[in-house]
């Protein structure tokens, strides 16, 4: 997480890096659709992944064709769910879907959990992610939708019962058929509550804040760090990037007590390139230690 520019994609990178270095199969997946990982290891990069080098493999994911799985499968849902609809009224009711808002971000989250099951295996998943608004946006989504469904369920069992009551009147005896509805309802919940699960343990999901030592990026960070605690999120670790010499660094060592800071210079050479990657990592190899040794201490390789 972090505002615009601090240094998100580059920090990813470094840490997916360090990590494969270390013999990890680390998978990094660029969730920003304004994606940077090709431009960092100057590697075209697609929706498939591809090796960076050994141990380390990217994937950029591509936005419009998550979009239009996620509308597909909606598509698939109402046609399964009310199988009486007729396609003239099948397609009515998808046309409002089609144009509803936060269709970014059920598609991001759609692809998060696709990449999270199919790439299991891989002893990390490094997630690049958009600036503040869109990634606040992607953790929210869970709790959101779980209070919307939540609702959903009530006004569902409602209707339920009156349905009921009508076949009892009319038949003298319970409607036995299991209600679509109400099971894809319930399927939605569990599936919800398992990410926000995920989103909320960090044994399995470790979030950076990424930030620079200056006051706008310090306030930015101090939302972000609101935000996700409004959501039971915490974080795990702060990186300052772009640390230079007369950087004053007491504001924030006060700001974020209580959790890992991990302090990176600010490096003159562009950090563009597995080359120049490599030897920053190597120069700094010290500093960067922190985050990666508490996971091997965590016992997870
Ligand atoms: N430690 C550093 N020293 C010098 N330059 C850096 C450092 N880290 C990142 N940069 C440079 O800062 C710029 C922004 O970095 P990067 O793209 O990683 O930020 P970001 O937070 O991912 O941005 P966005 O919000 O646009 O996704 C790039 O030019 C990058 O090379
Ligand atoms: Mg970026």
């Amino acid at each position: 997480m972090g505002k615009g520019g601090v240094g998100k994609s580059t920090s990813a990178a470094l840490n997916s890096l360090f990590l494969a270095q270390r013999g990890f199969e680390v998978l990094i997946v660029s969730l920003d659709p304004a994606h940077n990982q090709s431009d960092i290891f100057e590697k075209k990069l697609a929706d498939k992944p591809k090796q960076v080098t050994s141990h380390l493999k990217a994937i950029e994911i591509d936005q419009d064709h998550w979009i239009k799985r996620y509308l597909k499968d909606v598509h698939e849902q109402i046609r399964r769910t009310y199988s009486y609809l007729t396609s003239f009224n099948l397609e009515k009711y998808f046309k409002v879907i089609k144009h509803s808002p936060g269709l970014e971000e059920y598609a991001l989250i759609l692809a998060f959990k696709e990449i999270n099951r199919k790439f299991s295996k891989m002893d990390f998943l490094v997630f690049d992610m958009a600036p503040t608004a869109l990634s606040l946006k992607f953790f929210n989504l869970p709790t959101l939708s779980l209070i919307w469904i939540n609702h959903l369920l009530a006004l569902r069992k409602e209707i339920i019962k009156k349905r009921e009551l009508i076949t009892k009147v009319r038949l003298m005896k319970k409607e036995i058929e299991t209600d679509k509805v109400l099971s894809r309802i319930q399927e939605s919940i569990q599936e919800y509550t398992t990410l926000k699960e995920l989103f909320e343990d960090p044994g399995l999901t470790k979030i950076n804040l990424v930030l620079n030592p200056d006051q706008l990026s310090l306030a930015e960070s101090r939302r972000i760090v609101e935000g996700l605690g409004a959501i039971n999120i915490s974080l795990s670790q702060v990186i300052v990037n772009k640390i230079q010499e007369n950087s004053s660094m007491d504001h924030i060592d006060r700001e974020f007590k209580g959790i890992p800071l991990l302090k990176a210079p600010f490096s003159e050479t562009p950090l563009i390139g597995l080359d120049v990657l490599m030897r920053f990592l190597q120069a700094n190899e010290e500093k960067l230690m922190g985050q990666p040794l508490q996971v091997l201490k965590n016992g997870i390789q």
